[in-house]
């Protein structure tokens, strides 16, 4: 398909099944205002991360990479009042951007932000807790040590989503260069021989372009 053809399906999908939300789409405006980069998931994706929650019956989240936070509101809409989105987030800066939407967005008191390096934060979230969906979104790089605490962090039922696991077709290069790519090739190869885990992954064709998402379960 064209990108004309696919981002027109994009479209129709998201005016169909998502529609408008004012919360969500202030917080992509003013992520964009602030300078952060475009890469928050589209609005069908971060719907599906939204179903994912409520069919897992989550009620703590664990979301490594902010960014804006819109990902964030979706996942927080999606767990009961008293449950939790634990969200962490390297650049300060991003961080206030996202506190000011989350609490726009009237969810702010479910959102518990980190800002560190995730490989910093995430040994000290052992023992609050386990977590019952993980969603992987930061920096590609060190996607397989994520993984790593994902297992850790969860429990036997624990969700977990890897997004940009396609990357343009990037991903079935074995000779690709770029540190990103190697680094989701290693998340995925881990994901499919890691005795802790049961895993798939999705292409997915949205308004980003060509990419996808791996889900897998802690066994
Ligand atoms: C990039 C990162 C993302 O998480 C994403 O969804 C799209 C692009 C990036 O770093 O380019
Ligand atoms: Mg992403």
């Amino acid at each position: 398909p064209t990108p004309d053809l696919w981002r027109r399906v994009d479209a129709y999908l998201t005016d169909t099944l998502v529609g408008h939300d004012p919360a969500l789409e202030t917080a992509v405006a003013d992520q964009h205002a602030a300078g952060l980069p475009p890469i928050e998931v589209a609005p069908v994706n971060g719907k599906f991360l939204h179903l994912l929650a409520r069919i897992a019956g989550a009620r703590r989240v664990l979301e490594i990479g902010t960014l804006g936070a819109y990902s964030t509101i979706w996942l927080a809409r999606g767990i009961p009042e008293d449950g939790v989105v634990v969200t962490i987030e390297a650049e300060p800066d991003n961080a206030a951007v996202a506190r000011s939407n989350l609490d726009r967005a009237g969810i702010g008191h479910k959102v518990d932000i980190r800002v560190g390096r995730a490989e910093q934060v995430l040994p000290t979230l052992a023992g609050e807790g386990s977590f019952d969906l993980v969603f992987i979104d930061a920096d590609k790089e060190s996607n397989t040590i994520y993984l790593d605490w994902a297992a850790r962090l969860g429990h036997p039922g624990t969700v977990v989503v890897v997004d940009n696991i396609g990357r343009g077709g990037e991903v079935a290069n074995p000779a690709t260069m770029n540190p990103q790519v190697i680094g989701t090739q290693r998340a995925l190869e881990l994901l499919g021989r890691d005795p802790r885990f049961d895993a798939t992954a999705l292409q997915t064709l949205d308004l980003k372009g060509w990419d996808g998402v791996a889900i897998a379960i802690v066994v």
